[in-house]
């Protein structure tokens, strides 16, 4: 029995209007709702019976030549060119003649958080590597993953979830596959982290409490920028009687009268140049650490220091 192509791909796939008009999401053409993507999804199984003694598969199939080469069809999965789902199933292992994921990929893939983007640098699935495979930190959206998720001299790691909704796996709702509304982009939510109140807006953070002075969420930050120095978001020793004003209470005060960072936040920092104690530092949390009697509570100090009594003074 010879049938037309386009005849022959109409029986196995068992359904006139969904074969060229592929539930697909972004630029492959009209998108769809996830109604019709579930609906298309059984007409490969449909197909399954008919496939037996056609023998001729190729003239059948329903992707273009050099489609499993990983650069085209991972590609196109990566920026949800088609909705892989809607034929290959809701948990990607086939159905009918639209075969399973697992079928080539290596067992564990679907929790390798490196399959698809990160491992540059580490295995937790950060950038580089980018979506697009390309490993460069500049023409990104975001450049710095790493000056965040990795310790370094200023703070502990920040895992993702300071930033994004953390997926456990492909298949978790909002990630790649199942309900997925920005297709190809990450989605940020920073709902989860230190700057709850902060906003992304593509290219730039803002209402950050991470690179503000420690008052309110009150820092920003460009998605390229960088941090050069202790006194980027917050006035450090150097900063002089103006800087020192924006800091609170009697900050400028004892800095001007020569006292340092390291005297009154000695386990954050003991050179008042450099961060001790990474987790006592961008935690959510001013550490307090001076010798001498003195008591803070609430903002009234009680107590010697420095020579000096403090009783009863105010730090508002
Ligand atoms: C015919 C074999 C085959 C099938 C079927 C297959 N893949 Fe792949 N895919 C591969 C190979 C090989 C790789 C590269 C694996 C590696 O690097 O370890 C790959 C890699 C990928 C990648 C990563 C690409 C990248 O550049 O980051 C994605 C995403 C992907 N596949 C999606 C899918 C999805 C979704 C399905 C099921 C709808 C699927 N693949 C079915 C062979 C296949
Ligand atoms: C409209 C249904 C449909 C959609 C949507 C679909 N596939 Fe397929 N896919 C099939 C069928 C049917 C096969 C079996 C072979 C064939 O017909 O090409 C298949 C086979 C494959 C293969 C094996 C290689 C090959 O060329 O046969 C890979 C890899 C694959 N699909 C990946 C994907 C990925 C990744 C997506 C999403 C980006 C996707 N498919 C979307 C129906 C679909
Ligand atoms: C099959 C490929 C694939 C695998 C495997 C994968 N991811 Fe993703 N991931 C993506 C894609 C594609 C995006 C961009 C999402 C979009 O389009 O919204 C993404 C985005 C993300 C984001 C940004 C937030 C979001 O959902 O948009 C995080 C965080 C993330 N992945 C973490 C992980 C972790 C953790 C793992 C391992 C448990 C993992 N990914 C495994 C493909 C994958
Ligand atoms: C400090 C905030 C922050 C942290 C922490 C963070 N990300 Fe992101 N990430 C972003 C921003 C911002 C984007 C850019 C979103 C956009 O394109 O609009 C992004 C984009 C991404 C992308 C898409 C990159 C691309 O090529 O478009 C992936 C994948 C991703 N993040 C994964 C992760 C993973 C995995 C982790 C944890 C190991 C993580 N991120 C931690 C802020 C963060
Ligand atoms: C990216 C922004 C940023 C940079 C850069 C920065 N800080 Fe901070 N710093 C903060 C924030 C926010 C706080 C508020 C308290 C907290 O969450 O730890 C803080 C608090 C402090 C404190 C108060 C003690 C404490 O544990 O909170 C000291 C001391 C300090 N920083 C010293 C430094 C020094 C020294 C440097 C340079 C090596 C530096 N900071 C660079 C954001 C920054
Ligand atoms: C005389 C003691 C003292 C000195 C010296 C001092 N701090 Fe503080 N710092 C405090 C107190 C007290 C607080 C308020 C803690 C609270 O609100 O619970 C504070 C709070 C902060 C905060 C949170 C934001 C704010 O303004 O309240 C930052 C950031 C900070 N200090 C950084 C520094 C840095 C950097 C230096 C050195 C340039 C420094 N501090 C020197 C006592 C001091």
């Amino acid at each position: 029995m010879r049938l037309l192509p386009a005849v022959l791909l109409t029986v196995l796939l068992g359904c006139d209007d969904t074969v060229f008009g592929v539930p697909s999401h972004g630029s492959g053409g009209g998108s769809t709702g996830a109604t019709d993507s579930t609906d298309s999804g059984d007409t490969p199984s449909d197909s399954g019976d008919t496939t037996g003694d056609s023998g001729d598969t190729d003239d059948a199939s329903y992707h273009p030549d050099g489609f499993s080469d990983p650069t085209v069809h991972g590609m196109q999965a990566k920026l949800q060119e088609q909705t892989c789902i809607a034929c290959h199933g809701d948990t990607l292992e086939g159905v009918g003649q639209a075969l399973s994921c697992d079928t080539c990929h290596p067992t564990g893939w679907r929790t390798d958080c490196t399959f698809c983007h990160g491992g540059a640098v580490d295995s937790t699935g950060a950038p580089p590597v980018h979506l697009s495979n390309a490993d460069e930190t500049d023409t990104h959206a975001f450049g710095p993953h790493m000056s965040h998720v990795a310790a370094g001299d200023l703070h502990d790691g920040f895992d993702c979830d300071s930033c994004h909704t953390k997926p456990t796996d492909v298949l978790s709702v909002g990630h790649v596959f199942v309900g997925d509304e920005t297709p190809g982009v990450a989605d940020v939510d920073l709902s989860g982290g230190l700057s709850a109140g902060g906003s992304w807006s593509g290219t730039s953070c803002s209402d950050l409490y991470c690179h503000g002075n420690g008052r309110r969420d009150n820092g920003s930050m460009s998605g390229q920028g960088e941090v050069t120095g202790c006194g980027d978001c917050h006035a450090d020793l150097d900063a002089g009687r103006d800087g020192w004003d924006t800091m609170s209470g009697e900050h400028e005060d004892h800095l001007r009268e020569g006292l340092e960072c390291a005297d009154c936040h000695g386990e954050t920092s003991s050179d008042s140049r450099s961060i001790a104690d990474t987790s006592l530092h961008v935690n959510g949390t001013v550490d307090l650490a001076w010798t001498g009697s003195v008591v803070k509570t609430g903002d009234t100090c009680n107590g010697a220091c420095h020579g000096e009594d403090h009783d009863d003074r105010d730090w508002d």
